[in-house]
């Protein structure tokens, strides 16, 4: 296991994730009942911008950088902006003062409410005690969250489906291991067979958008329920060796999704693509039944 996240934490990929994971939380939290989170692959939850992993890659001064130079990036993202200046109280508008970003895991346990759940995979030893001292740290140690040191594509098969049944999994795989889409088409639709009314959001990285539409329409043929793509290209994805756009599969979306999500991509677009050719869709892969 090679993949360190500290590299990548607040790049364009994460952005786009992070965006739409607040709205699937606003979306859930508009019913009181409780929820159940779960997070397969859920790095350290919380990352040092200022940090030799970050600063050496840079990457994310061409993500969450580049969003909160924009001065509308408030209004625009009024969620995600809320978010980051929570954990960055010296953040200011045009982006001065971000100093940490926030993994999925700081997202979701800054959304509980007193009845909700929340289950933390993550499988790098290491990582898995940096998550738990760093939601310790951010949170206080609380019951309602469980971080487990285990592999987050079986964890799917023994958690799922989790208690309460109202919820949402975010699958985000490391993709290091050669057939690592072959292995997640495996664990997405043994999530959906396990735990059909539950939101699922898998993240893929796009390198060659041609190999992506066909793992793609093999993966609707087998879903059962309406899932959307949401995509973002900050360049033509053309090349198999480098990454130039990511999405996320949404599995029973909230209601009026694309409507809400149409001016934030937007706006994502207008901060981040970087050449020609680079874009955002919001597609609906398999309609409603
Ligand atoms: C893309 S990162 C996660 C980022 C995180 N979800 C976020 O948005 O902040 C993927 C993480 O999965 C971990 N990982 C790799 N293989 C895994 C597996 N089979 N089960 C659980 N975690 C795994 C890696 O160590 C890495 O921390």
């Amino acid at each position: 296991m090679n993949y360190r996240h500290a590299f990548h934490a607040g790049n364009f990929g994460d952005v786009l994730k992070h965006v739409v994971l607040l709205e699937l939380l606003d979306a859930l939290h508009r019913k009181p009942s409780p929820v159940h989170l779960l997070d397969t692959h859920a790095g350290i939850g919380l990352y040092d911008l200022a940090g030799d992993e970050a600063q050496r890659s840079g990457e994310y001064r061409f993500g969450v950088g580049a969003v909160l130079a924009d001065m509308a990036a408030e209004k625009q993202l009024p969620r995600y902006v809320a978010a980051l200046k929570r954990l960055n109280p010296e953040l200011k508008p045009g982006g001065s003062g971000l100093r940490r970003y926030p993994g999925s895991p700081w997202l979701l346990a800054d959304s509980l409410r007193p009845d909700d759940r929340l289950t933390l995979c993550e499988l790098h030893p290491q990582d898995a005690e940096a998550l738990k001292r760093n939601l310790a740290a951010e949170f206080g140690r609380d019951s309602a969250v469980a971080v487990h040191h285990r592999d987050g594509f079986e964890a799917i098969k023994a958690l799922m489906p989790p208690t309460p049944r109202r919820g949402l999994a975010l699958i985000d795989p490391a993709f290091e291991a050669k057939d690592e889409f072959e292995i997640l088409s495996k664990a997405v639709l043994a999530a959906q067979q396990r735990w059909a009314t539950g939101q699922l959001a898998v993240w893929y990285p796009i390198k060659d958008q041609k190999s992506i539409e066909s793992w793609k329409s093999a993966l609707a043929k087998a879903l059962k329920s309406e899932t959307l793509c949401i995509e973002l290209t900050v360049r033509p994805a053309k090349d198999a060796r480098q990454m130039s756009g990511s999405g996320l599969l949404v599995i029973n979306p909230p209601w009026q999704l694309k409507e809400t999500l149409a001016p934030m991509l937007e706006f994502l677009k207008s901060r981040l693509i970087r050449e020609t050719g680079g874009g955002t869709r919001i597609t609906t892969l398999v309609k409603a039944g």
